[in-house]
């Protein structure tokens, strides 16, 4: 893990890809390798993309005034808001395939929105920016995983390969963006490590309680609830080989440092495969 000073390093363009990765085509519902328990791990925190995106907008939006003169974190802001402004569209297409598939999707957008919906009237401005701010290293942690290690997504079927693998891009591009407008927000260092080191525990808790708890519904949705050997596999698969939950462990302490900034964690490398090939599919050539 290298070692930078707390600001992005500036060879980090941000920038949008509009690309329709054709959620409408055939896709079977098990699409990661034919395996129910692991596709529905994904499809579970797909459900939850577009209204936390929706939320991630709001809140980095309302702080926007206050960064000050900071052209390149202004820069960042805006092409921020653009990536996850397609994000939530491409993965409300992937979850109205899922839906039309007999998912039941719309139920757990329910629990989604209406946790959304307690955050906007009862959380200060700024206990919503901690909250966004940790999710979007939950995000990158797991963004990361997925663009290192192509035996995460190992047998997807293509298209499905394209969203993860793009949206693990852009989310690795923009990590560091909620962090430095909540720097720039919250002026006092105390505060702010006092507010980011509580906040986490309870996002993590919360996240993940839910994220299982989707996967567990769509798998018994599915009849497969009490399949052992199906629930085995995506244990191993998501905590030992390749383990991306396991391999998180590390970055994830990591946010309790002091000095921690999401650009410490230098990954350029991962994205520069994906980047060239998005790149070229977003300027016309997919
Ligand atoms: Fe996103
Ligand atoms: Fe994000």
């Amino acid at each position: 893990m290298t070692m930078l000073p707390m600001t992005s390093p500036p060879s980090t363009p941000l920038h949008r890809r509009d690309i329709d990765f054709n959620m409408g085509a055939p896709i079977p519902a098990h699409w990661l390798a034919g395996h129910c328990h692991l596709t529905r791990f994904y499809d579970a925190m797909s459900i939850m993309f577009p209204e936390g995106e929706r939320a991630f907008i709001e809140t980095v939006r309302h702080y926007r005034d206050r960064i000050g003169s900071d052209a390149d974190l202004a820069h960042a802001v805006k092409e921020f808001i653009a990536q996850e402004a397609l994000h939530s569209r491409e993965h409300v297409r992937y979850n109205r395939r899922m839906q039309e598939q007999g998912a039941p999707v719309e139920r757990l957008e329910r629990i989604v929105a209406s946790q959304q919906a307690f955050a906007r009237r009862y959380l200060p401005p700024v206990a919503r920016l901690a909250i966004t701010v940790c999710l979007e290293h939950f995000t990158a942690m797991f963004a990361d995983q997925i663009l290192r290690d192509p035996r995460c997504l190992e047998g997807a079927h293509p298209a499905m390969a394209d969203i993860w693998h793009w949206h693990a891009l852009e989310e690795t591009e923009h990590k560091a963006v909620a962090f430095d407008v909540f720097t720039a927000a919250i002026r006092a260092p105390l505060r702010r490590y006092v507010l980011r080191c509580v906040t986490m525990p309870f996002v993590s808790i919360i996240f993940s309680t839910l994220l299982w708890r989707f996967t567990c519904h769509l798998v018994r949705h599915d009849g497969r609830g009490t399949d052992v050997r199906g629930w085995l596999h995506l244990l191993r698969v998501q905590f030992m080989r390749p383990g991306p939950l396991m391999r998180m462990l590390p970055y994830w302490l990591a946010w309790f440092r002091p000095c921690f900034h999401p650009w410490q964690h230098d990954n350029h490398g991962v994205m520069e495969r994906f980047r060239q090939r998005f790149d070229r599919e977003s300027s016309g050539g997919g």
